[in-house]
């Protein structure tokens, strides 16, 4: 039957209604997922119990201890993640690359402390434009560097707050600890666009020593270097007011120290099965934090007996480590890369075998490197996924 013209009309408007109306594709999707078993996999997973306890066992470990901490970012790269550690009492985060702390300006995140050095005239032109937009500071071991950043921070009319990172035994970045380490901090006293606040002193050679005697030897011999700077640079004349450092693994041993103001640990929030190899004051198994960060996946291949083949392999999961992935609740199943897209789960002794379609849980290696091989994270809470977390500080190219 022919339609007439105020049919169509009406039609055509009720339509662009329920258009204008409708959610878009992506919060569609979102609405629908409601539980684990919803969503596709390989799937990053924060379990929020867990990520909570973690939480709330730093910040009252840090108020008890009297230090302030500013949890490294560069482990969840996820800007909701650094407002909830601010939430919970963090003075602010550390980052480790560029894009980090832009993104993590631009969600409002006070007190933003990039760890790494920089030297490229471009990279230090926008920190020293986010210095003028945000609370940020920059760690520094270099004169070089120290020049370079004076420049960018003249030509953008700011002062850039910087803090001396030492070189304290982990051979990676950083001026050598006493005389070096007084000389950068005289060099940058003497720019007007730079104000010295600190030192920095990560020791990430002592982080993951297995044993809490040795971490607590290791870690303690490391943070002297930086007392001792920090005694010098006072006696020079130079006030600094942050000495800031420490890991995941040695939180309760640096935060005895005196002198060190703050803690940089990042992993505490996640743990991966990295850390949980290195043991605790009170066994072989690092309890201290709970294992907060899992991957899904789901078993695509049965076609052995014996062994199954789930979809997360190279792409899913950072194996730069011994550790393998743990799998959550099913003994007896031993994890073994098999390529980029997959992993095989073996079963020892005859432990039963996931069919065909099921789904796994596993605790990462290595938790900062898996992050960055996701968009997303799902923040659940048994088997519901409450909400959806972007990792938006990942995007290093986009902001080329
Ligand atoms: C400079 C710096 N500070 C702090 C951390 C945090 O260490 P963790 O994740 O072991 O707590 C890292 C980690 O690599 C780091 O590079």
């Amino acid at each position: 039957m022919p339609i007439d013209r105020r049919e169509f009309l009406a039609a055509t408007l009720a339509t662009g209604a329920a258009l204008a109306a409708a959610p878009s594709p992506a919060a569609d999707r979102e609405e629908r997922v409601r539980t684990k078993d919803d969503l596709p996999t390989p799937a990053l997973l924060v379990d929020l119990d867990k990520f909570e306890a973690n939480l709330k066992k730093m910040a009252e470990h840090c108020q008890r201890a009297g230090r302030a901490w500013r949890p490294h970012a560069k482990t969840h790269k996820c800007p909701e993640i650094a407002r909830r550690q601010v939430a919970a009492g963090a003075k602010g985060v550390c980052v480790a690359t560029v894009p980090e702390a832009e993104a993590m300006v631009a969600a409002g995140i006070p007190g933003v402390l990039l760890t790494s050095p920089i030297v490229e005239r471009g990279k230090i032109a926008r920190m020293a434009a986010l210095a003028g937009k945000g609370d940020v500071m920059l760690s520094v071991g270099h004169a070089r560097q120290v020049e370079l950043l004076a420049q960018a921070a003249e030509a953008a009319r700011t002062v850039v707050s910087v803090l001396v990172d030492i070189d304290v035994g982990d051979r990676r970045t950083g001026v050598l600890p006493g005389e070096p380490a007084v000389e950068l901090a005289r060099l940058i006293g003497r720019s007007k666009h730079l104000k010295l606040v600190g030192l920095q002193a990560y020791a990430g050679h002592a982080s993951h020593v297995v044993g809490f005697e040795a971490r607590d030897k290791a870690s303690r011999l490391a943070l002297a270097k930086a007392i001792e700077t920090r005694d010098l640079v006072t006696k020079a004349g130079i006030e600094t007011a942050i000495l800031s450092g420490g890991s995941t693994g040695t939180y309760n041993i640096d935060s005895t120290i005196a002198g060190v103001t703050e803690l940089q640990s990042g992993s505490f929030i996640f743990m991966d099965a990295d850390y949980r190899r290195i043991g605790g004051e009170s066994g072989a198994v690092y309890l201290d934090f709970q294992p907060a960060l899992t991957v899904l996946a789901t078993v695509v291949s049965a076609t052995h007996p014996g062994r199954a083949v789930v979809d997360a392999g190279i792409k899913a999961l950072a194996t730069d480590v011994a550790s393998k992935p743990e799998l959550i609740g099913r003994p007896g199943l031993e994890y073994t890369l098999a390529g980029d897209e997959f992993g095989v789960l073996a079963a020892i002794e005859g432990a039963a075998v996931p069919a065909l379609g099921d789904r796994v849980e596993m605790i990462v290696p290595h938790c900062d490197p898996t992050v960055n091989l996701y968009d997303r994270i799902y923040a659940v809470r048994g088997p519901r996924v409450e909400a959806t977390w972007a990792i938006s500080a990942r995007r290093e190219s986009e902001k080329l």
